[in-house]
């Protein structure tokens, strides 16, 4: 019998322009271009075995068999491969986190883009990058990013075949950090699926947000080129700003942050007036992800550990996209 089995990293990955809303929700195309980079040191490992002695597909993450809504996604990803592949095979997925999924930290976007290269591969499919992030981004929109090492764009589209990412510029291209503070442990009450379906639909804002991204989309993309740091980083802190208003003010509202949110960023905004180049972002969640230049890093680090609040700490440099390994976790 042919060795329907393969294993798969991915690193998670940052968005420096969000993506909060679907132009396609079946499809998972984005309102607007978005843009990440790659984060070393966060990752999800997935091996996945197909067998034509399992009944029904089994999913394991972090030793814990899931069921319900989380069981549901990743089979409806595993239908999909199974459908490109024409084969018709249950598959066992077991899934390792790097951290724990409850530090908030986004899992589906390494946790999406490892299943994908892993299934892909096991069915025997030779995909390239582009066709891998396409469907990774039909299980979770942010994952699509994380095939791709370095610094990212995923382009809008009209339809399913246009809208993948690609590299703007590979890892080696700029010594950026992402300091991350870790300030909840909770799990989000609010999904980012649900969470951009509401803002997409009852926030009054939303539309100027768009706006907005087309002006500052290819501003993004040169500073990232040209590696300006500053024009990074306050383009960075405007973006976040405007996806957690529309959040705030959608009907009704949804709020992310916690007073040590506001208590670290008010704290980044010091350090800079004493020459600390570092700049903030959230995800949706109350974490703070601090982006810093290598020489001051260490000293980001050192400080948000102080800070009360703040529970753990993790430092990232730009990464590796997602990678096929020899050793199998079953
Ligand atoms: O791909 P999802 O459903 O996990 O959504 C990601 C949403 C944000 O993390 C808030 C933004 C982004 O672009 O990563």
């Amino acid at each position: 019998m042919e060795n329907l089995k393969s294993t798969a990293r991915a690193n998670s990955n940052l968005a420096l322009i969000k993506y909060w809303g679907k132009k396609d929700p079946k499809l998972f195309i984005p309102m607007n271009p978005n843009i990440s980079f790659t984060l070393e040191g966060i990752y999800t490992t997935t091996t996945v075995e197909f067998s034509d002695s399992l009944e029904e597909d089994e999913v394991t993450i972090d030793g814990k068999e899931m069921e319900g809504g989380k069981k549901e996604k990743a089979v409806k990803h595993l239908n999909l491969i199974r459908k490109i592949a024409g084969k018709d095979l249950k598959a066992k997925v077991v899934s390792e986190n790097n951290f724990p999924i409850a530090a908030g930290l986004a899992s589906s976007a390494s946790g999406f883009a490892a299943l994908t290269v892993a299934a892909t591969s096991a069915l025997g499919l030779n995909l390239d990058e582009k066709q891998l992030s396409i469907i990774s981004r039909q299980g979770s929109g942010s994952s699509s990013r994380s095939i791709t090492g370095g610094f990212i764009e995923w382009k809008i589209g009209n339809t399913s075949e246009e809208s993948y990412v690609e590299q703007i510029a590979p890892k080696d291209h700029w010594d950026l950090r992402d300091v991350i503070a870790i300030v909840a442990r909770e799990e989000k009450k609010v999904s980012s699926r649900a969470g951009m379906a509401e803002t997409v639909k009852n926030c009054p804002l939303y539309q100027a947000r768009l706006e907005a991204i087309n002006e500052y989309f290819p501003k993004m993309k040169k500073a990232i080129l040209e590696k300006n740091f500053k024009t990074l980083g306050e383009l960075t802190e405007h973006e976040a700003l405007s996806m957690h208003a529309c959040m705030m003010t959608t009907k009704p509202m949804i709020l992310y942050w916690t007073p040590e949110t506001i208590r670290v960023i008010k704290k980044i905004v010091e350090w800079r007036e004493e020459g600390i180049q570092a700049y903030f972002t959230m995800d949706a969640g109350p974490n703070v992800h601090v982006i810093t230049l290598s020489e001051q890093a260490e000293e980001v680090e050192k400080r948000l550990k102080e800070i009360e609040g703040v529970e753990k700490v993790y430092h990232c440099r730009v990464g590796d996209g997602a990678r096929i390994l020899e050793e199998h976790l079953f």
